[in-house]
């Protein structure tokens, strides 16, 4: 087993205290602070030389969150800490990992260059937009899913037998495949085409999805255009309900108000992006229990695909 000390940054204190009491272990000093013009500054209150330090960090925007992991970092190599573990459960930009157009970035790259030359060792994450984003690290990635705790609410929730499970694009269809291996269910996929980042101009059901209880899985919900879109569609196609399980709840815009006043029985999101506040027909899984577990197993040498596969302590 190898020592290592947890530490937040300020936006990760919540998530923090669950995964440092699931591990039984205490949160490290870590002072974070702004100048007056909203320059961040970090530091360590505590010597850190020659140790694994392990950075909660949730990067959501606004991007001082992603600033004050860089310089976190840099102070961390600075401090000659030996291994810099970064705990980064949702990549802000995962959705620019390709040029869809010309003239544009691959934003997503540039963020993974940035973490890396600032002086990362190793990177956990959760449910990745896209597997080829890992391509853009040189470091390890460790890369984690939340398909054992989302089956096991749909076991609780949903008669098995009538769900249809369903991919709002092409992009999920890997990812409701992996639960349709443990589900033993229909499948859907839907075509959506945009017309700008954000705006959905079309959609066209692939599937039988009549008097069935609907799964939507999706990496994110940002302004829940895609997922209200598709619930429409879906009950207009005789479907009996629409539940949908999304990681990353960006919740950007009215998006609250936009789920509430659709047709979507329940959404379910993680905290992998701190919230305030959820709608009611919303619920939270918390991530930190499959992080904790995860954290475990590296520093005790053991198999994360193992625990990918049945999510077993
Ligand atoms: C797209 O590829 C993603 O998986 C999500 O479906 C999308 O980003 C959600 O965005 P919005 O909620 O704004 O439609």
């Amino acid at each position: 087993m190898h020592s290592y000390t947890v530490f937040s940054l300020s936006n990760s204190l919540s998530l923090t205290d669950s995964i440092s009491h699931l591990l039984r272990k205490r949160v490290g000093k870590l002072y974070a602070t702004k100048f007056s013009d909203g320059e961040v500054y970090t530091r360590f209150d505590e010597s850190i030389r020659g140790e694994t330090i392990v950075l909660i960090a949730q990067i959501n925007l606004p991007y001082t969150n992603l600033f004050e992991l860089f310089v976190t970092i840099d102070a961390a190599r600075r401090a000659s800490a030996k291994e810099i573990i970064c705990v980064l459960p949702y990549l802000p930009h995962s959705r620019q990992e390709r040029k869809d157009d010309t003239r544009s970035s691959i934003s997503a790259r540039l963020i993974a260059d940035f973490i890396e030359h600032a002086g990362a060792d190793r990177i956990i994450t959760i449910d990745m937009h896209s597997t080829s984003i890992e391509g853009f690290y040189n470091i390890p990635i460790v890369h984690i899913f939340m398909n054992n705790d989302f089956v096991r609410h749909i076991h609780t929730h949903l008669n098995p037998e009538n769900i249809c499970l369903c991919s709002p694009d092409f992009g999920g269809l890997k990812r409701i495949k992996q639960y349709k291996t443990i589900l033993n269910c229909d499948m859907a996929v839907i075509h959506k085409e945009r017309l700008r980042p954000n705006q959905v101009s079309s959609m066209e059901i692939i599937g039988e999805v009549k008097d069935k209880d609907i799964v939507i899985i999706d990496d994110m919900i940002d302004t829940g255009g895609t997922l209200c879109k598709a619930a429409d569609l879906l009950l207009q196609q005789g479907a009996r309900s629409v539940h949908a399980y999304c990681t990353h709840g960006v919740l950007s815009s009215n998006a609250v108000q936009r789920i509430e006043s659709s047709g979507i029985q329940k959404l379910v999101v993680t905290d992998t992006i701190p919230h305030e506040k959820l709608g009611k027909n919303m619920e939270l899984i918390s991530c930190a229990p499959v992080l904790a577990s995860a954290i475990d197993r590296l520093m005790r040498n053991k198999s994360i695909q193992q625990f990918n596969q049945t999510g077993l302590p």
